[in-house]
């Protein structure tokens, strides 16, 4: 509920819904930059978060990929890490029961390479659902594998098939994760809302690559990796834009976020909530500051809801009429 504050100023309302379920605010922590939470919890209480997006986990564990498996760019990293995780068993009998004693909302990222593999990974996590559990994210964008979802994830009606095959396994929040490495969003993000998933999220990384001038030898051992951090920012807001005009269904934005100014702007492109990623390697409580940041600035500006940031971008008449 709105509290006043000593101020007697109404505190904002931060609250944000995705079909049924209610998060406490919009901000969440990115799949793969926050670990299963217990690494992050001596640094950030986890409690003050939406809720964390756990590392993509496959049905069998996977060791990733050798080093050097991340690096550090202008304004931003680029990772090859290979979806290492260990594997849908342990994550039930250890994962998900640790992050069941924290009142904060979990959504299990699952990874991997057929369909089939999808699908078994996800009702397996159905059958040992902590009460906490309130959703999937379906991670068919990581650029870091060869035989990872991007096939899916670049093909829409793969993204269609899959998502309309998931949607029959389970009646938790069902969240398809995009990928930036295609020419446009917007058929993705119908393909999904036509297959029946409660939201998208993007973006996942973008493809990119360093490479060490005196050895000329690429700088991470897989050659290429994703680039995440501040540098992706302004791809992902056009991104989130783009899927926000295209389809109707809520949209989770990430890519870059590092403030309570960034996560305004995702926010008025047309995301209900963002997650918090390569900012976490900075601070760990990246998330905290974040949503912290945001309830002051809605304060500030006298907007008693976060949710009337969403989806509030002005665009001049004429632009539009010329199709912007
Ligand atoms: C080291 C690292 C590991 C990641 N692992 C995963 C993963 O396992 N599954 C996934 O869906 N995304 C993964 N991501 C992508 C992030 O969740 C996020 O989509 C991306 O980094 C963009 O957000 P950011 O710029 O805030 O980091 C990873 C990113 C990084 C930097």
């Amino acid at each position: 509920m709105n509290g006043v504050e000593s101020n007697g100023q109404a505190k904002a309302d931060m609250r944000v819904r995705l079909r049924g379920v209610e998060f406490k605010n919009p901000v969440l922590v990115a799949s793969g930059t926050f670990g299963y939470g217990a690494e992050a919890k001596k640094y950030c209480d986890i409690e003050q978060l939406a809720g964390i997006v756990t590392k993509s986990v496959s049905w069998k564990p996977r060791p990733g990929n050798p080093p050097h498996r991340i690096i550090e760019t202008a304004s931003g990293m680029l990772n090859s890490i290979g979806l290492a995780n260990v594997g849908v068993h342990t994550f039930v009998s250890e994962k998900l029961p640790y992050l069941a004693k924290f009142d904060t909302k979990i959504i299990a990222n699952i990874a991997a390479s057929s369909m089939e593999e999808y699908r078994d990974v996800l009702e397996h996590i159905e059958q040992h659902a902590t009460p906490n559990l309130v959703g999937y994210e379906i991670n068919i964008s990581c650029p870091n594998v060869k035989d990872g979802g991007l096939s899916f994830g670049t093909n829409v009606e793969r993204t269609e098939e899959l998502t309309t095959l998931l949607r029959a396994s389970t009646d938790r929040l069902l969240i398809i994760k995009l990928t930036p490495n295609v020419t446009s969003v917007a058929p993705f993000a119908q393909a999904c809302e036509r297959a029946g998933a409660d939201a998208i999220s993007l973006i996942n990384t973008l493809v990119g690559m360093s490479i060490d001038i005196y050895t000329h030898e690429p700088r991470l051992n897989t050659v290429t990796g994703g680039l995440s951090g501040p540098a992706i920012k302004p791809i992902a807001l056009a991104q989130v834009y783009q899927a926000r005009k295209a389809c109707g269904i809520p949209i989770i934005g990430i890519g870059g976020i590092v403030s309570a100014e960034d996560t305004v702007e995702f926010l008025i492109a047309g995301a209900c909530m963002v997650q918090i990623g390569t900012a976490n390697f900075v601070h760990p409580d990246a998330g905290i500051r974040v949503a912290r940041g945001l309830a002051e600035f809605l304060q500030k500006q006298n907007i008693s809801a976060v949710g009337d940031l969403v989806n509030s971008l002005r665009i001049r008449a004429e632009l539009k009429a010329a199709g912007w």
